[in-house]
C-alpha cells in the first residue's frame, strides 16, 4: 500500500500546500540549484533567502565563481557560517571548470563525485534539473520516511542507513519526481517536525506506522554515534 499510495499523496500535497516561490524553484540551471542545495544543507529557509541572490549577483555563473579569488567567496559567504561549505564550494566550481568543461555533471553519480556534494545534495540537483528518479535523505526526510516506515533500527549503524535508502528507493514515483522530492522536503520542514508534528494536516497520516503507535517521537532511533 506505501509502495502505491504514498508518493502520490506527498506529490499532490505538494500541489497544494508547499513552497512553490522559492528563487530556487524557478529555474532548472543546476549552479543555482546547487548553490541552495548547499546553503540550505545547515541554514534555514528564511536566512538563505537573504544572500541567494545577492551571491548570484556577484558569482552569476560556476566560471564567474571558480575563478574568482576564495576570498572574495568567503566574504560573500559571510554570515552564512559553516565555512568549510565556502571552501567546497569554489572547489567543487572549479572541478566543474576543470574536468567537466563548466558544464555540471547530470547523474547523480556523477555529480556525487564532486567536492561538497553528498549522495542526498547529488539526487537532489539530479531530481530538480534532469528528472532523474534518485531518493533523497537528508536528516528532515530520515524523520519523514522513519516515522512512515515504523523504521525502528539505529542509523548510525551503515548497514541499517543503507537499508533506509533502499526503501527510499522503492518509494519514488514513476513520474513527478520534481514535486515529490521538493514535498519530501517540505514535509519534513512544515509538518513532520522534530517536535510536536501536525499528523493531522499530514497527507501521509493513514499510511503513517508512527501515528498508528502514537509514537512520533521514537523516530528515528538514533544510539550509537
Ligand atoms: N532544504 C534543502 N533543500 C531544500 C529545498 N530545495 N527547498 C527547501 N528547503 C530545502
Amino acid at each position: 500500500r506505501l509502495q502505491t499510495e504514498f508518493a502520490p499523496r506527498v506529490i499532490s500535497w505538494q500541489h497544494q500546500h508547499g513552497r512553490h516561490q522559492l528563487p530556487w524553484q524557478r529555474t532548472r540551471d543546476p549552479y543555482r540549484v546547487w548553490l541552495s542545495e548547499i546553503m540550505l544543507q545547515q541554514t534555514q529557509v528564511s536566512t538563505v533567502l537573504g544572500y541567494y541572490d545577492r551571491f548570484l549577483q556577484r558569482f552569476p555563473d560556476v566560471l564567474a565563481l571558480a575563478d574568482a579569488p576564495l576570498d572574495d567567496v568567503l566574504a560573500a559567504w559571510s554570515g552564512l557560517g559553516y565555512y568549510s561549505r565556502a571552501r567546497n564550494l569554489h572547489r567543487c566550481a572549479q572541478a566543474v571548470r576543470d574536468e567537466h568543461r563548466g558544464s555540471f555533471p547530470r547523474a547523480a553519480a556523477e555529480l556525487e563525485q564532486l567536492p561538497g556534494i553528498g549522495r542526498s545534495t547529488a539526487a537532489a540537483i539530479a531530481a530538480f534539473c534532469f528528472s532523474e528518479r534518485a531518493a533523497i535523505l537528508d536528516g528532515n526526510v530520515k524523520r519523514v520516511l522513519t516515522r512512515v516506515l515504523g523504521f525502528g533500527h539505529d542509523l548510525a549503524q551503515s548497514r541499517h542507513e543503507r537499508e533506509l535508502w533502499a526503501l527510499a528507493e522503492g518509494l519514488l514515483p514513476a513520474e513527478g519526481i520534481e514535486s515529490y522530492t521538493q514535498g519530501l522536503m517540505d514535509l519534513g520542514a512544515t509538518l513532520c517536525l522534530a517536535r510536536s508534528p501536525s499528523c493531522l494536516l499530514c497527507p501521509v497520516q493513514p499510511l503513517c506506522r508512527a501515528s498508528a503507535e502514537s509514537r512520533p517521537d521514537a523516530y528515528p532511533v538514533k544510539t550509537r554515534k
